[in-house]
């Protein structure tokens, strides 16, 4: 039993007489004494090996152990803030910043400023609508009425216990508030912030970004609906690029589509991005139903349309191979620095 003892009183000498000479030397002390595994902890654990009679006294000289050490701690840390020691380590607060940090764009910001000038140059211009939105346009106007089976694709946040209120489960609420409010042609690009129930993971996060574009005119067809989607993807994914069109559903497009493009990542030969099918989706289009243009009080015997969207974290993703959506809100600084200049 001498044994524990001892080792408590040779620890104490080794407290009494440490000596540290820069911060990182502090910090090992720290972390040896004071820290959430250190060695006193495992000096403790023999108390069951103590007599009985012996457990009060062991405890009061590992507890005096503990205190040994944190005046030590102090005592240093003390005396080595402020001294000759610590001017060579510290940070000197009276120094300049550094002016060449301007900041740089969010890499949302910067995939949303490239696609609305890739449109621009096309003829689109910026269309805005609201983030709290009423049911009609972002559910009913689009062809999902009540109980209709598509609101289940989209889990809903509900503003308050109105509802009637809602955030926008995506940006073709915007697709509503042009048609009601402007007469065709119409060409628009709706960038904005859209909201669901969903739980976070790397994949899938309750507040994203879209992109919608919109076109109404008369003969407005399938054909210039692809073409403008394949200028799109060739702009914002190389030349190269080739696209896919696949049969979907959406209530509020008829014909509908999914856009795969080729993927850019391995040039088709199949890696994990493209689950080595050679595409990766990209969004979701079709022609304007008539139904939704009517619920504007546009005529679908004289015009038509075609609408897309897409989101625009799927896309900083695969572009930059970014593997967790969660860093685009976290705000981390190592993370947004890699986008400095871009
Ligand atoms: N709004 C659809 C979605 O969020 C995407 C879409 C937009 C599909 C326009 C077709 C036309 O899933």
């Amino acid at each position: 039993m001498a044994d524990v003892f001892e080792k408590i009183a040779q620890i104490k000498e080794e407290i009494k007489g440490h000596v540290v000479s820069n911060s990182e030397e502090l910090e090992q002390f720290r972390i040896k004494y004071l820290g959430t595994k250190n060695i006193l902890k495992g000096v403790f654990a023999a108390i069951k090996d103590v007599p009985n009679e012996q457990k009060k006294e062991f405890g009061q000289k590992v507890n005096d152990l503990k205190s040994v050490a944190q005046t030590k701690f102090d005592e240093l840390k003390g005396e080595f803030t402020g001294s000759a020691k610590a001017e060579k380590d510290e940070v000197d607060l009276t120094l300049p910043v550094d002016v060449n940090r301007p900041g740089g764009r969010h890499p949302i910001t910067i995939i949303r400023d490239e696609i609305v000038d890739i449109m621009s140059r096309i003829g689109y211009s910026v269309a805005e609508g609201p983030e709290i939105e009423d049911d009609w346009h972002n559910f009913t106007a689009l062809a999902m009425p009540d109980n209709h089976p598509a609101r289940d694709m989209q889990d809903t946040f509900y503003v308050q216990t109105n509802p009637d209120i809602l955030l926008r489960t995506h940006t073709s609420n915007v697709q509503i508030r042009v048609m009601e409010n402007q007469e065709p042609p119409i060409r628009i690009i709706a960038p904005g912030r859209t909201y669901r129930n969903e739980t976070i993971s790397a994949r899938a996060h309750c507040i994203f970004h879209q992109v919608e574009l919109l076109y109404i005119d008369k003969g407005v067809s399938f054909a210039d609906l692809k073409q403008t989607l394949l200028y799109l993807s060739k702009e914002l994914f190389g030349p190269d690029t080739k696209i896919r069109l696949r049969p979907s559903y959406f209530p509020f497009t008829e014909p509908s589509a999914e856009l795969d493009v080729s993927c850019f990542i391995c040039n088709q030969e199949g890696c994990a991005i493209c689950k080595k099918t050679g595409w990766v989706e990209i969004g979701g289009a079709g022609m304007v139903d008539p139904a939704v243009m009517e619920a504007c009080n546009i005529d679908p015997e004289v015009y038509s349309g075609f609408a897309f969207g897409m989101g625009l974290e799927r896309i900083a993703m695969l572009k930059w191979q970014i593997n967790d959506i969660r860093l685009f809100s976290e705000n981390d600084i190592r993370f947004l620095q890699q986008f400095e200049g871009l």
